[in-house]
């Protein structure tokens, strides 16, 4: 699977994240604990947009009920056996790439 392009760092200050669309598919793309995170940007509660929440401790906020989901791993931090699903980052100079089929 290729990786894309799909913003740079200029655009993701640290604890922010944004919403990138890849096709009709939305995307999270956090920058949390100095590090570049990709999620599914539909919330697994009620399809809430992911990628327009915020960041707290790690972990990013859904904008419509404020369940939290760990950036790294993707878990809901009250029931880690719920997750959204998470995808490879690269950043290779300023530009960020997510890897998804
Ligand atoms: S839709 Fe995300 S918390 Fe409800």
């Amino acid at each position: 699977m290729p990786f894309l392009k799909v913003g740079t760092l200029g655009q993701l200050p640290p604890d922010s994240v944004m919403e990138v669309m890849v096709g009709d598919q939305p995307y999270a793309v956090c920058h949390a604990g100095g590090a570049i995170r990709a999620l599914s940007g539909v919330c697994i509660h009620r399809g809430g947009p992911l990628g327009q929440g915020q960041i707290h401790d790690g972990c990013v906020v859904c904008p419509y009920h404020l369940w939290e989901f760990d950036c790294a791993t993707g878990e809901y931090d009250y029931d880690p056996t719920k997750r959204v699903p998470t995808f490879e980052v690269k950043v290779e100079g300023e530009d960020i790439y997510i890897q998804v089929s």
